[in-house]
């Protein structure tokens, strides 16, 4: 059994308790494993290798491209008769939960390596890193009531001809836009056409399809003033405006879908503003502030979002994505803490750690609050990745966020990372997901 604080009340009761005692607890290591952890987010981004389209092109493997070019309809390739019937039995069964399951193994694998998607962070490129085993890549996740077929670029491009889609949020919303786009790349390469100083948000076009796809790296979704370093050093307290939505909003008129996330920067020791005054803090000894809590404040800014959606005279379907889970074990991030688990868990193997469960306990309670509400304008829905995404911790990096982390010594100490997801990984379902979820919409 893994080392998992236990919840015998399901997520969804959870909120209905008071966590005080535990959120303080949790949140003294987790300031720690989110200043560390997420902000690989700044330093790793940058040193992204960007090829031109040509050169991605030309790294395609010959095998995989013309399995694409073969098919000239826009089946979905790879899938047989029987999941074509089950996807058209899909489209009428609304009842389906897409998100309650299994992981089943797939001898497909894949639709992208290392090789054919040149745009993976040299920090999730798990393949060229030197992860040694490869059964985490023959795996897909099986919806119990209905068949999820694979992401079908050619068809998904078609859908998205003249529009565009952003993804909002911290280094998650990233490793999940980079596994679209290596996806997509096996029927057209996109062209960076913006990135920020950092290279934290960028912009991409399908010029074929006049598609544009962004991301746009916002860790709190809310204004936030942040003192940190590129290593992730930490000089001062992160200012956090929880009323003020972050500049992302600016944009939102541009965009006909976006995939909103975020969670996990919430851990951080913060000051909490509110109507221009300091309202309080989370994890701020020696502040004489009063202690708020990191579930207050996520909740609070989801509260804002969802307002702002509401309220906004722009009309897009927005999914909002579920925090991610993380699976270190035997410690965490800085004490020693890995993911060496090369199977998917059966669901009841692996409970979520109290934090997980807080915020999604509060993100599908704030969502159903917004989604009742029902506004004309914004077409919003769930994407609930947390549970399946609980049952993989064959997918992340662990050691391999480095090139060759054994290469000199065998018994190397390296950092872990067990937050992000191997690129390819478990995260391309994810994106089958929202491929189902826009081709019913
Ligand atoms: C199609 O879906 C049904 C349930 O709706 C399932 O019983 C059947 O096994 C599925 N077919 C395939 C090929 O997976
Ligand atoms: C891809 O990964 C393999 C190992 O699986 C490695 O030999 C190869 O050099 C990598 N290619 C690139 C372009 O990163
Ligand atoms: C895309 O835009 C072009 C130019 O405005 C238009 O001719 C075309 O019909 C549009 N296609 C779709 C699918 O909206
Ligand atoms: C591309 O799409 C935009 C709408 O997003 C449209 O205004 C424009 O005309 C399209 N351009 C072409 C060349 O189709
Ligand atoms: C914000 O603060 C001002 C005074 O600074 C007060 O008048 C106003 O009622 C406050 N608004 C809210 C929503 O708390
Ligand atoms: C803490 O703040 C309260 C009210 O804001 C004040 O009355 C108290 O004196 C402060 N305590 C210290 C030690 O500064
Ligand atoms: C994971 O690592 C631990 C500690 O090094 C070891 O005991 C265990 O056998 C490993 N498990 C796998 C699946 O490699």
């Amino acid at each position: 059994m893994v080392k998992r604080v236990r919840y015998d009340s399901g997520p969804l009761s959870l909120q209905k308790h008071n966590h005080v005692c535990v959120k303080l607890g949790v949140s003294i290591f987790l300031v720690g494993l989110a200043v560390r952890l997420l902000l690989w987010d700044s330093f790793s981004f940058s040193s992204v290798v960007e090829t031109s389209p040509l050169e991605d092109a030309k790294a395609e493997s010959p095998v995989l491209s013309s399995d694409i070019q073969a098919s000239d309809s826009d089946d979905f390739p790879g899938s047989n008769q029987n999941q074509n019937q089950n996807q058209t039995q899909i489209s009428k069964d609304e009842k389906c939960d897409l998100f309650v399951g299994e992981w089943v193994p797939d001898l497909s694998g894949p639709v992208y390596t290392n090789e054919s998607c040149r745009v993976i962070e040299p920090h999730q490129n798990c393949m060229k890193n030197g992860r040694p085993d490869s059964g985490y890549l023959y795996w897909r996740w099986s919806p119990r009531d209905c068949e999820l077929p694979k992401f079908n670029p050619k068809k998904f491009l078609k859908l998205m001809r003249n529009k565009s889609l952003a993804f909002i949020g911290d280094s998650i919303s990233r490793n999940h836009v980079q596994s679209l786009l290596c996806i997509l790349s096996k029927v057209e390469p996109a062209v960076e056409i913006y990135h920020d100083k950092e290279y934290r948000s960028k912009i991409w076009k399908f010029r074929s399809h006049n598609f544009t796809l962004s991301v746009i790296w916002t860790p709190f979704l809310v204004k936030a003033a942040i003192f940190e370093d590129m290593n992730g050093v930490t000089s001062a307290e992160i200012q956090l405006y929880l009323d003020t939505l972050d500049q992302w909003t600016n944009q939102y008129e541009n965009f006909d879908y976006v995939v909103i996330g975020g969670g996990k920067w919430f851990l951080k020791t913060a000051i909490y503003h509110e109507n221009r005054t300091v309202t309080g803090c989370h994890y701020c000894p020696g502040k004489n502030l009063t202690e708020l809590g990191f579930d207050y404040a996520y909740r609070r800014v989801l509260q804002e979002i969802f307002k702002f959606f509401a309220n906004s005279n722009h009309k897009a379907t927005v999914l909002f994505r579920t925090t991610t889970p993380d699976h270190f074990e035997n410690g965490e991030w800085f004490s020693g803490g890995y993911c060496n688990r090369t199977v998917p868990f059966k669901e009841g193997q692996i409970h979520m750690i109290d934090v997980d469960s807080i915020m999604r306990g509060i993100e599908l309670e704030e969502f159903e609050k917004a989604a009742s509400l029902g506004s004309q304008r914004v077409n919003l829905q769930l994407l609930d990745t947390t549970l399946l995404s609980l049952l993989r911790p064959d997918g992340h990096p662990g050691p391999y966020r480095k090139f060759q982390p054994f290469a000199k010594d065998k018994n190397a100490k390296v950092q872990n990372d067990c937050l992000h997801w191997c690129l390819p990984g478990p995260i391309d379902s994810w994106n089958d997901i929202i491929m189902q979820m826009l081709v019913n919409a």
